[in-house]
């Protein structure tokens, strides 16, 4: 059950290990990691429009550590509020930015400086104002009460140790009838004690990946409705997380859609 980590699990030293590796995805998006990263990635494996990617700042593309495509989910509409609850270097947030136009506001919030630095940078390449970039952690948005239309989430909440604090962030963030396009890591059966305990493997964002009825729970729980996995994506193909876990587990990854009720 990975909706919560296993209870012997030191969630501050994973918090670390996890900061540690996107910290150097920020620094050096080219070194050795467990997951696939950057544009060709992201539109061979995951749909992405290339020459939309092409028009961003490479320091934006070249960080993006996603699993799936939630700018794919549903519309943006102009003048809206969008929220990325774990934004890394930006590049889905510039995508959504783009769709709102000058009238919204897409707020990116990450706790990785280094990260942050990067959504920044790349926003004012791109000449987007209607992008601001937070400091703040996904159990703890820097966000007013229902006052987002769309949170995007790409990757992330399998990083959680416990899932249903941010989902219930997410539900107080946003609006009554507020969407919610995720995208994340789903496994078929449950991890074994020693992967789910492997910081290396969490960080990888396999090892806190919900086995995939548990999403339907999660989003049940904390009183979202319309849940459903829309699309499903072999995004660790060839990668040496893939070869950490074993093949019967089916370790890929879903776009999902949840909404706030009116
Ligand atoms: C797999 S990357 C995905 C980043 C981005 N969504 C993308 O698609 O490129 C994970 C990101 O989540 C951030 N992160 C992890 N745990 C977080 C938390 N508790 N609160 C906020 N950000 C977090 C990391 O700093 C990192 O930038």
């Amino acid at each position: 059950m990975a909706i919560s980590c296993p209870t012997h699990f030191d969630v501050q030293y994973l918090r670390e290990q996890v900061r540690k590796t996107y910290d150097q995805v920020a620094q050096d998006p080219s070194g050795e990691f467990h997951f696939h990263r950057g544009p060709d990635y992201a539109v061979r494996y995951l749909g992405y429009d290339r020459t939309e990617l092409a028009a961003l700042p490479e320091r934006a593309t070249s960080r993006f550590a996603g699993v799936g495509n939630p700018i794919s989910i549903g519309p943006f509409g102009a003048g809206e509020t969008v929220l990325d609850h774990a934004c890394g270097a930006g590049m889905d947030l510039l995508l959504a930015a783009r769709r709102i136009g000058p009238g919204g506001i897409a707020i990116g919030v990450d706790m990785t400086a280094g990260m942050r630095q990067n959504a920044s940078a790349a926003a004012q390449e791109a000449g987007m104002r209607n992008i601001v970039i937070r400091e703040g952690v996904y159990e703890d948005l820097p966000v007013d009460d229902e006052s987002v239309d769309v949170v995007i989430s790409n990757g992330v909440i399998n990083l959680a140790p416990d899932k249903e604090i941010v989902l219930r962030e997410i539900v107080r963030v946003l609006k009554p009838g507020g969407r919610l396009y995720l995208a994340d890591v789903i496994v078929q059966r449950e991890l074994s004690l020693s992967a789910r305990s492997n910081p290396d493997l969490w960080a990888a964002c396999v090892g806190g990946a919900l086995v995939e009825p548990e999403l339907y729970r999660l989003v049940d729980n904390v009183g979202m409705v319309a849940g459903s996995v829309v699309r499903r994506f072999n995004c660790f193909l060839e990668t040496s997380a893939e070869r950490k876990v074993s093949s019967d587990l089916f370790v890929h990854s879903v776009n999902f859609f949840a909404r706030k009720p009116e």
